[in-house]
């Protein structure tokens, strides 16, 4: 089995090898290649990456290279893990939107824009010239903004599903609460990526008990802590929302937040000049501790899982994914792009019934919903009023006067990554 990591040079790509060191059994991968446009760095990764195998004994080969026409050849798949304009980029997304009062995220609101509209068209390049080297090939994204992207990838008909860590993340937290194996816990997950609600968490398998309110009851201090969300809120909602909708509940708390420290991307740009640093050194052969204070914890094993069930492996049958609605939310148009419990084979993922929705987290789905549709058609078409239509769609913008102001400074900020602008 060959695997192909577009943005192979991340300084995420350890925690990627080290799961598949450790999960050979589930991914037997015969080759890994990296894929980067940045040569030094790219050394650096697959040094250590080379490094990680070699302790574990993995018998796998790993190919850096910058070529990805040559990269992706026989790939039986192909990850995507790149971030256009970098920190800098993602920093400028995180700062701008304050100036109006709105929340700076790097995948919500504004700033989650900005990002949609420097990396779709990139996305579709490479997706088209993996389809045009091998059409066979899965395409597994993990690049932000994960919904729109996957949107994009499947419009254009490639073959392609969008993960993400949250659910992964909200599995293995449940079951140790719990005293279970995160394989026995099944979470009742629906929404959109980056905006997700846990309706319930179910012990054995999506037909199993459901043990969500007890566990809100005995455990809903430290879930709602974690989420860094009123316990009394989670009590009256009676489910668990992810940490992404604290952008939404608490946003104006947020911004007041945000306006007083430094921004993510500042933190993670000095995390990664050290993590580079650590894996410049050759008596370091496995992912630092450092890395666990990125946001990507288990990224690895839905990766992993994801691939192996693709493959014709033996990944678990139930994975959240995002993949195209098609009915299962009769709320949603059918080409959203949403993100569920889908049963995966070699076949793609097929989403899992889904039992009605509350209208008060459908509604926030469908107007997100319609702005990543709106996103989505400006990052494929540009110009400045499909730029300001998604922003007034955005259900934390909302008003023309920001929606004008904030479309003003997407531009100004993102020129160089714009070919319209
Ligand atoms: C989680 C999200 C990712 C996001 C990451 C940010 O893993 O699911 O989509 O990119 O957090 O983590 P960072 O360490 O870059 O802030
Ligand atoms: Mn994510």
């Amino acid at each position: 089995m060959k695997l192909t990591v577009v943005g192979g040079g991340s300084t995420y790509t350890p925690e990627l090898v080290d799961g598949f060191a450790r999960l050979r059994d589930t991914l037997p991968i015969e080759e890994l290649v990296l894929v980067d446009p940045a040569a030094e760095r790219l050394e650096l990764v697959g040094g250590l990456a080379r490094r990680i195998f070699a302790r574990q004994g993995h018998p796998g080969r790993i190919v850096t290279t910058a070529d990805l026409d040559a990269g992706v050849a026989d790939a039986d798949a192909v990850l995507l893990q790149l971030r256009v304009g970098g920190q800098a980029a993602r920093e400028r997304d995180e700062t701008w939107p304050l100036e109006c009062g709105c929340v700076g995220q790097e995948t919500t609101g504004a700033g989650g824009l900005a990002k949609a509209l420097r990396t779709v068209p990139v996305v579709l390049d490479i997706a088209e010239r993996v389809r045009r080297t091998n059409p066979d090939a899965w395409i597994i994204d993990f690049t932000n903004p994960v919904g729109i992207v996957t949107r994009a990838l499947l419009k254009a008909g490639h073959k392609a599903i969008g993960l993400c860590n949250v659910a992964i993340g909200l599995q293995r937290k449940f079951a140790n609460l719990l005293g279970v194996t995160p394989a026995e816990v099944h979470l009742d997950h629906v929404g959109l990526n980056h905006l997700t609600w846990e309706t319930g968490v179910r012990l054995g398998g999506p037909a199993g008990e459901d043990v969500l309110a007890k566990l809100l009851t005995d455990h809903g201090g430290t879930i709602a802590a974690d989420l860094r969300l009123p316990r009394p809120l989670l009590d009256r909602l009676g489910v668990v929302p992810s940490y992404y909708l604290r952008y939404f509940y608490a946003h104006d708390e947020v911004v007041r937040e945000l306006r007083t420290k430094p921004s993510r991307a500042a933190e993670v740009a000095r995390m990664e000049r050290e993590l580079l640093r650590m894996y410049a050194d050759p008596a370091l052969d496995e992912k630092p501790a450092l890395l666990a204070e990125r946001g990507g914890a288990y990224y690895s094993e839905a990766a992993v899982d994801l691939a192996a069930s693709l493959l014709g492996g033996s990944g678990s049958t139930y994975q959240v994914v995002n993949t195209y609605n098609h009915g299962t939310l009769p709320f949603l148009p059918a080409d959203a792009v949403i993100e569920v419990q889908a049963s995966v084979s070699g076949e793609g993922a097929a989403p899992l019934p889904v039992p009605s929705v509350d209208p008060l987290y459908a509604g926030l789905m469908a107007n997100v919903t319609a702005y990543e549709d709106l996103a989505l058609d400006a990052a494929l078409r540009g110009g400045r009023n499909r730029v300001f239509r998604a922003l007034l769609a955005h259900p934390l913008i909302g008003q023309y006067e920001y929606a004008d102001a904030l479309t003003d400074k997407l531009i100004a900020h993102n020129r160089e990554h714009l070919a319209w602008a």
